[in-house]
């Protein structure tokens, strides 16, 4: 038995395990219940008792060292593992998912940058406002409507602290500290107390528009809007322009375009009239030019605003404002190639 041990011994150095499956049969070979040392343990019982103390000793340090041997295998065996997984050039790369941009986003960088091209430039103010430059100073008179809390969001009575209902508001502070010319777009979001539904939320965005100078008339206004609406929507597209009333312009307006999903025909988009609402526009009032500080005797100008929401809805044929804001990946990653 005790060669049988030796010759064991002289195995060890030479035992070999590059992966884990390797490792596992020298395992069970040696150390297993039904392995190696385990039945020399019971063989042991055979020997004759004037060998028992050789051999007895022989046979525990040839288990101790291979279980040494083992954890040496099984260590160089996980190291070679990290090591092959970081060098691994060979190994397919995790796709990047890409993230898209909002509807909203795309729609508005794409008519700020038409507007940018005839020369406007942004202009940004607060959400938090003053009813002098939400309301007074664009003429809207003491009851009108609009001042009501069925539409307005008070944030305090006395003295009024409004969310502010359109982006006029920016246009106000703009003519207030500039003299013209003037030309600016003003983006941003808005507040109205309505109930919320698939065509209606109590907050959206808007791009106003304003242009004052010597000698601007609304022919310059609806060149204005025919371009852009032809760079928006297709160069086929037409502009109807409809008398409508705003406290701050006169004349006011409402334009429409020809529906450029059935080109006019008539379509449920377009309620079978061929025409869709897109904005309100106008002259500016002299009123509000001399509220802000602009003598209306030499300036005039136009005024132009537009919902977001409403542009992206009929470009992209969406027919649920509240998608817009419920952040839902399905639907915003309908948007990954649109821009
Ligand atoms: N401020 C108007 C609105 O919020 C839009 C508008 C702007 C109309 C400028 C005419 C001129 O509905």
């Amino acid at each position: 038995m005790i060669d049988e041990i030796f010759k064991i011994f002289s195995e060890i150095n030479n035992l070999k395990a590059s992966n884990p499956e390797e490792f596992e049969a020298l395992r069970i070979k040696y150390l297993s219940k039904k392995g190696i040392i385990n039945s020399l343990m019971s063989e042991f019982r055979t020997v004759p008792p004037e060998q028992k103390k050789e051999v007895g000793q022989q046979l525990n340090k040839l288990k101790s060292t291979l279980q040494d041997r083992l954890n040496e295998l099984k260590e160089n065996i996980a190291e070679t593992d990290v090591q092959s997984k970081e060098i691994d050039l060979s190994r397919t790369s995790y796709p990047i998912p890409l993230g898209t941009r909002h509807p909203l986003s795309l729609i508005k960088e794409e008519i700020n940058s038409i507007f940018k091209r005839l020369g406007f430039s942004i202009a940004e103010g607060p959400e938090i406002e003053d009813d002098w430059h939400v309301f007074s100073s664009l003429n809207f008179a003491e009851d009108h409507p609009a001042r009501d809390m069925q539409d307005t969001f008070f944030i305090q009575r006395n003295p009024e602290v409004v969310l502010r209902t359109h982006t006029s508001s920016v246009q106000t502070r703009v003519m207030e500290k500039t003299q013209p010319p003037i030309r600016i777009i003003c983006p941003g979001r808005v507040y109205r107390n309505e109930a919320i539904s698939a065509r209606a939320h109590c907050f959206f965005h808007q791009i106003e528009g304003l242009y004052i100078d010597k000698n601007i008339s609304f022919a310059d206004l609806k060149q204005a809007l025919l371009f852009f609406t032809k760079e928006l929507f297709g160069k086929d597209t037409q502009i109807r322009l409809r008398p409508s009333y705003f406290p701050f312009t006169e004349p006011s307006a409402e334009m429409d375009i020809s529906c450029h999903i059935c080109g006019g025909k008539g379509c449920n988009i377009c309620k079978y009239t061929g025409w869709v609402e897109i904005l309100g526009c106008g002259m500016v009032d002299p009123a509000v030019l001399d509220n802000c500080g602009i003598d209306s005797n030499i300036y005039s100008g136009y005024a132009f605003g537009m919902g977001i929401e409403r542009i992206a809805m009929l470009k992209y044929q969406i027919n649920d404002i509240r998608l817009f804001f419920e952040n839902d990946v399905n639907f915003l990653n309908q948007f990954q190639s649109a821009f």
